[in-house]
């Protein structure tokens, strides 16, 4: 599949906590490629984290960015592997530009709302759209929803992996499967 491509624009899409970060490194290492991570190029544009964009200058506006760093990203660089946050292919037109190019190979690395809570609660502070939910049951809620809405979008990448029980190396080799 990956031949068929002029050049390698790899973009890691999934909820928060499916492991885009870590794979993304992992499969960048393997395919020789750059490691980009789209949250991290967000913060250094903006100087702050994310959680303080958020909470400075809304959601709408970190939205808006999201979009400009990503296609400016895409368009000006080549040979990378791409994590975007879980939030980025469903607002504005950015899935159907991510489809409409044919040297850009999506990924969607889909995780069971069991594994996602179990994660998440373990690690929301970092993310403004979970940190207020205390119990776990909430947490539980709020992906089920969440997930459902989103799956529209994530499940229009072109290539899924199923990443339950799986290790880092593990999901790296079933992409690389895919992908040769
Ligand atoms: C978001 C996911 C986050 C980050 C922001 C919004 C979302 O990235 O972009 O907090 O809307 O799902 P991760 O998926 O890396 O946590």
């Amino acid at each position: 599949m990956l031949e068929q491509k002029k050049s390698m624009k790899i973009v890691l899409l999934g909820y928060m906590g499916s492991g885009k970060s870590s794979v993304g490194e992992n499969l960048a290492t393997v395919l020789k490629a750059d490691f980009l991570d789209l949250d991290f190029l967000i913060e250094s544009a903006e100087n702050d984290t994310i959680n303080n964009i958020f909470s400075k200058k809304g959601e709408i506006y970190f939205r808006k960015k999201e979009n400009t760093i990503l296609k400016t990203t895409l368009k000006g660089r080549d040979n990378f592997v791409l994590a975007t946050g879980g939030g980025t292919p469903c607002y504005g037109n950015i899935i159907d530009f991510l489809k409409n190019k044919s040297n850009i190979l999506t990924i969607y690395l889909k995780c069971s709302l069991e594994t996602l809570t179990k994660r998440l609660f373990e690690e929301k502070t970092k993310r403004p759209l979970i940190s207020h939910l205390t119990e776990k049951e909430q947490l539980n809620d709020f992906i089920r929803k969440h997930l459902f809405e989103r799956s529209f979008y994530y499940t229009q990448a072109d290539i899924t992996i199923n990443c339950d029980d799986a290790t880092i190396d593990e999901i790296v080799q079933k992409i690389i499967l895919k992908l040769f």
